[in-house]
C-alpha cells in the first residue's frame, strides 16, 4: 500500500532525509549527489511537500511553491509545481499522476485557482489536465538575466473553473 505524507520541506535530520536525498539524485542525475540540496538553495524551502512511500521505502516526491505572479496587470497567488519524481522500480503505475491529483487537492483547499509547472515531458502531465502555455513570461533565469518569452515547456491547470487568460504573465522569480 502506498501511504502519502505532507510536509513542509525535508529537514537534514529528518529520518527518510537519506532516502529523498537518494530517490532525487537517482531521478536528476545531473544534480547528484546534492540534487536536493542544490534544488532548496536555488529555489528556497517550497510551501508543501508530497511524499509517496510503500513498505516505509520512499518511492515519490513532489514539491509545492505558492507564489505571488503578475497575469496583466492583476496580481494572483498560484501554486508552482516542481522536482517531480518517483523512484525507478515504481514507474508507470500512475504515482506522478496521484502526487498531481493531491497536489491540486492542496491548492484547491488554498483557493488557489492555477497550478504552473515546467515540464521536461509534457505529456506527463495531460491526463493531469495541464495544458502548455502560449503566455509571454518574464522570469528570472539562471544566469541572473530577466528574460521574457514562451518558456517551453510551462503549462497551466485550472483548478476553480477560472480559465487561464491569455495575458503577459511575471513569474517574479525563477521557473521552479
Ligand atoms: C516522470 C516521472 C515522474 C513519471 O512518474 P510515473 O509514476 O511513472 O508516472 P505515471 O505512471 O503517474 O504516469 C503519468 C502519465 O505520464 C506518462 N508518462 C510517464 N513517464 C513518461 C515519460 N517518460 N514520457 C512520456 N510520458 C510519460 C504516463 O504514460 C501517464 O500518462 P497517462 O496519464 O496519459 O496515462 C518518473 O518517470 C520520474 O521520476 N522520472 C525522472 C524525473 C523526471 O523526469 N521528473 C519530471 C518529469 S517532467
Amino acid at each position: 500500500m502506498v501511504t502519502l505524507t505532507r510536509t513542509s520541506h525535508i529537514r537534514p535530520d529528518d529520518g527518510f532525509a537519506p532516502q529523498a536525498r537518494a530517490l532525487l539524485n537517482e531521478a536528476y542525475p545531473e544534480g547528484a549527489p546534492h540534487e536536493l540540496e542544490g534544488y532548496y538553495s536555488t529555489h528556497g524551502f517550497p510551501t508543501t511537500t508530497i511524499l509517496l512511500s510503500e513498505k516505509r521505502k520512499l518511492v515519490g516526491h513532489l514539491a509545492i511553491f505558492e507564489r505571488l505572479i503578475k497575469i496583466g496587470t492583476e496580481g494572483l497567488r498560484v501554486g508552482l509545481i516542481g522536482e517531480v519524481a518517483v523512484a525507478a522500480d515504481c514507474r508507470g503505475q500512475g504515482l506522478a499522476r496521484g502526487l498531481v491529483h493531491h497536489a491540486h487537492e492542496y491548492l484547491q483547499e488554498r483557493s488557489i485557482p492555477f497550478s504552473l509547472l515546467f515540464a521536461y515531458e509534457p505529456r506527463v502531465y495531460s491526463s493531469s489536465g495541464y495544458k502548455l502555455m502560449q503566455n509571454q513570461m518574464r522570469f528570472l533565469d539562471r544566469d541572473g538575466q530577466w528574460k521574457s518569452l514562451v518558456y517551453r515547456g510551462s503549462m497551466y491547470a485550472e483548478l476553480s473553473g477560472r480559465p487561464w487568460p491569455n495575458e503577459p504573465i511575471d513569474l517574479c522569480g525563477r521557473a521552479i
